[in-house]
């Protein structure tokens, strides 16, 4: 399988991208499947929280080049390509990318799709798409300018040359950088303390910051007001801050 699912604690998923021997190229097949499993992730309860990972040597090196070297426009205008990244794009949970290695073109997109990302520290990201004749086609034009401003995006996409771990967590690339064999570790502990979290406050939290991204300030707060105001009709709410009073743990179901 070119993408492999595990569940690995309670309410977390670890993805795995599997075509060792083409550096975990996304080609149509591993696309395909990683779609297919965003979906059935995102109407999953039992998933609370989602890893993304790759090998320990690399996480993706892009597009699948092979694949699409002899490719006509129409052609690849028929892949319908952002139908495949939708799910992805659109996931209600949590995702946090584990990066070993290199993370390339797509690779690097594929990364920030997810809402943290840690890196090991000999993981580089970089948008190489420009040496190969063509330019970022998985949302790096507007993601990565988004996350580290026009400059830096600019540097990245023009030169194609990729970035340090160390440097894509000073430009706010990655949320953090570990010692490479601790990556995974680091990403699961994470997935597993938010996992414990109340998800329909995790939810909203996520779907509020990419809504306020793309709107105006005022929007984008009253957004918050709102989404802020919904969760004291659950009950997580509730047991969240009665078991703060009472000091206990809490048990949050969702509701
Ligand atoms: N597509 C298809 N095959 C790839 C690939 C890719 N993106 N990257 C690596 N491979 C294949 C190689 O062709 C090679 O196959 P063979 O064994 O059949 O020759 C195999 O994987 C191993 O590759 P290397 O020998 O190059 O391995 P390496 O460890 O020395 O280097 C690498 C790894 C740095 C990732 C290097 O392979 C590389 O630079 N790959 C291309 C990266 C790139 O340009 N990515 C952008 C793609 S375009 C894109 O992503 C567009 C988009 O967003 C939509």
């Amino acid at each position: 399988m070119v993408v492999q699912t595990e569940t690995v604690a309670d309410g977390v998923l670890l993805v795995r991208l599997n075509r060792p021997d083409a550096r975990n190229a996304l080609n149509m097949e591993l696309r395909t499947r990683l779609a297919e499993v965003f979906l059935a992730l995102a109407d999953d309860p039992a998933v609370r929280c989602v890893v993304v990972t790759g090998s320990p040597k690399v996480f993706a090196a892009g597009a699948d080049i092979k694949e699409m070297a002899e490719s006509g426009a129409i052609e690849m205008m028929g892949r319908r390509i952002l139908r495949l990244w939708k799910p992805l794009a659109d996931c209600p949970k949590p995702v946090i990318a584990a990066v070993n290695g290199v993370a390339l073109g797509g690779g690097c997109e594929l990364a920030m799709h997810a809402d943290i990302i840690v890196a090991g520290e000999g993981a580089r990201f970089g948008q190489p798409e420009v040496k190969v004749g063509i330019m970022p086609g998985g949302g790096a034009t507007q993601r990565l300018v988004r996350a580290v401003g026009v400059y830096r995006a600019m540097r990245m996409m023009l030169t194609g040359e990729p970035v340090t771990a160390a440097e894509a967590l000073s430009m706010g690339l990655v949320s953090e950088v570990v010692a490479d064999d601790t990556v995974l570790d680091r990403a699961l502990e994470m997935a597993r303390a938010i996992a414990a979290m109340p998800p329909l406050a995790v939810q909203q939290i996520k779907e509020t910051v990419y809504a306020g991204l793309d709107g105006s300030l005022a929007g984008g707060l009253l957004l918050e007001r709102k989404a802020f105001e919904i969760l004291f009709a659950s009950a997580d709410q509730k047991e969240g801050m009665r078991a703060f009073i009472e000091k206990r743990s809490p048990t949050f179901e969702g509701k």
